[in-house]
């Protein structure tokens, strides 16, 4: 089946701030007494903040109330945005714009699907907002991944079927997500995290519309 349209994760495929994730989440672990590992962060990736937190306090092995939850996850999100606002167009992660340019020219639509309630403004601060024919984020969907939720809504807004879209994740939520949505998914990082894609690359200089074509 043709590729029509490709759905492209935010945080870890599109731009590096999945660091700035598992800072924040690191200040907040420590600001509660534990300290949380890089390796503890995988676990993290792709899923939903306030799921995020439940992980983290797991980890940390707290319980606090639901009112606790909400000022940490909100604390958590402002040192988040620090970070964010800071960010430069040269943290768009290298091959990512060439990519955009090589699927326009061949007519294939480019859709964003992020669990993140921050994706449109962190698509405003990298200035390439008008690279996505659609946007669908954590404030449009209501079940996270691995429910194929965003990739589902976002292959419908393009007009197109699960079987004409590719999606491309950096979290093993998220493969799960597209593969759950009956989607070809390009695993971006570590073949052993991420081995139910289709096809894992370190990143898209590792990646052209030829091998998306052949996938
Ligand atoms: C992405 C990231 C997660 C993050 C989630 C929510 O899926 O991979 O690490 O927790 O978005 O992001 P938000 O910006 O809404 O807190
Ligand atoms: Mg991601």
């Amino acid at each position: 089946m043709d590729i029509k349209g490709c759905i492209f994760d935010l945080d870890g495929v599109v731009v590096d701030t999945a660091k700035y994730h598992y800072l924040a989440w690191k200040k907040l672990g420590a600001e509660l007494g534990f300290d949380f590992t890089e390796q503890d962060n995988e676990r993290l990736k792709g899923v939903s903040r306030m799921r995020s937190l439940d992980i983290l306090l797991e980890i940390g092995g707290l319980t606090i109330s639901q009112e606790e939850k909400e000022a940490a996850a909100t604390k958590k999100n402002e040192w988040y945005l620090e970070f964010i606002h800071q960010m430069q167009p040269d943290e768009i992660l290298p091959g990512v714009l060439d990519f955009f340019n090589q699927l326009k020219e061949n007519n294939i639509k480019i859709a964003l699907g992020s669990a993140s309630k921050n994706a449109v403004l962190i698509l405003d601060i990298l200035k390439i907002k008008d690279y996505f024919d659609v946007i669908v984020d954590g404030n449009s969907v209501s079940k996270a991944k691995p429910d194929p939720e965003v990739f589902t809504q976002g292959a419908e807004k393009m007009g197109l079927t699960a079987a004409e879209c590719v999606v491309f994740e950096d979290a093993e939520a998220g493969v799960e997500a597209a593969k759950n949505g009956g989607m070809r998914c390009v695993g971006i990082g570590e073949q052993e995290v991420l081995s139910q894609a289709d096809v894992v690359v370190s990143g898209f200089t590792e990646f052209n519309i030829e091998n998306l074509k052949a996938l």
